[in-house]
């Protein structure tokens, strides 16, 4: 498709995205974002496609942004551009679930997008940390919020005001990413999950998705009631029917996204 920072390929109906600048340990810079932005947009609007993975090499998901596209960067430059913000918002506009699949270094930028996917499976050799103090500057695609609502603020606060790593089991454990498998396993466990996704109703996964991001927006309250009516509305789709009638005929469901 003509990407040069990232690769993108579609097995069965999972979309696959590789960060891919290995002599910079996958930094992200603006052609990336702009690549990323662009590729996902493409898988979201195609129809074979159910889930998606993100992931980067065996040795890093992303160092971070680009350091040396940034250094001699004035602030009237970073403002009048928006550094990043026109990739960082159509990732999030994506609606089918993507998986992080996070190997190696997930550092400053590299975290936040790992943390922008809808959850994180990692390799037992992930490093996640949030080391921009040390060059001077803060995260800035979303790392003080996302991070601190992961790990909760005392966690969150340490990691962003000395800039350390955490590993796989720390990151597990202060529910930073879901699973954590052995490395070689990484990719395997993760187009064995995005096709645990693909067999459910299309529809159904958006509605999850739009809820489960719905409860860092709003009030519990409104989160429940924005659940209720999603709940009800998917009364209105094939798939409820097929899904239903499929488990009381004891049979595996069709899902067509109807
Ligand atoms: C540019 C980077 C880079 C980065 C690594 N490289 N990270 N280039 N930006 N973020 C380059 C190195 O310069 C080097 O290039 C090559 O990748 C290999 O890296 P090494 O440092 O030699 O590898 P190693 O010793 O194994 O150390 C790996 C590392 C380290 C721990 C990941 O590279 C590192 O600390 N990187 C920076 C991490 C960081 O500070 N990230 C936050 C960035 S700010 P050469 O040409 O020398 O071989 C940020 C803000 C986000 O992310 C907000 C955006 C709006």
């Amino acid at each position: 498709m003509g990407y040069e920072t990232i690769r993108v390929e579609v097995e069965d109906h999972v979309g696959i995205v590789r960060l891919d600048r290995p002599d910079a340990m996958n930094a992200l810079n603006s052609q990336l974002l702009d690549e990323l932005g662009k590729a996902l947009c493409s898988l979201d609007q195609n129809d074979t496609v159910r889930a998606i993975i993100l992931t980067g090499s065996d040795k890093a998901f992303a160092a971070g942004a680009d350091i040396k596209e940034m250094a001699d960067k004035s602030f009237v430059d970073m403002f009048s551009e928006d550094y990043f913000s026109a990739g960082t918002e159509r990732f999030l506009r994506v609606r089918k679930p993507i998986i992080a699949a996070v190997a190696g270094y997930a550092l400053g930028g590299g975290c936040e997008l790992a943390m922008m996917c809808d959850f994180i499976l990692c390799a037992d050799n992930a490093k996640f940390g949030q080391p921009e103090i040390n060059l001077g500057v803060v995260a800035g695609i979303g790392g003080t919020q996302r991070l601190t609502r992961f790990v909760g603020k005392s966690k969150s606060m340490e990691m962003h005001l000395t800039g350390r790593m955490m590993d796989a089991a720390e990151a597990e454990r202060s529910g930073l990413v879901s699973r954590v498998v052995p490395a070689k396993e990484l990719m395997a466990e993760a187009l064995k999950t995005a096709a645990k996704i693909a067999e459910k109703s299309p529809l159904t996964a958006m509605a999850v998705k739009e809820a489960v991001n719905r409860s860092y927006e709003t009030t519990l309250r409104e989160g429940v009631l924005f659940e209720r009516r999603l709940f009800n509305a998917l009364f209105a789709t094939e798939d409820q029917k097929e899904g239903m009638a499929a488990f009381a005929e004891k049979r595996t469901p069709q899902f067509r996204g109807k």
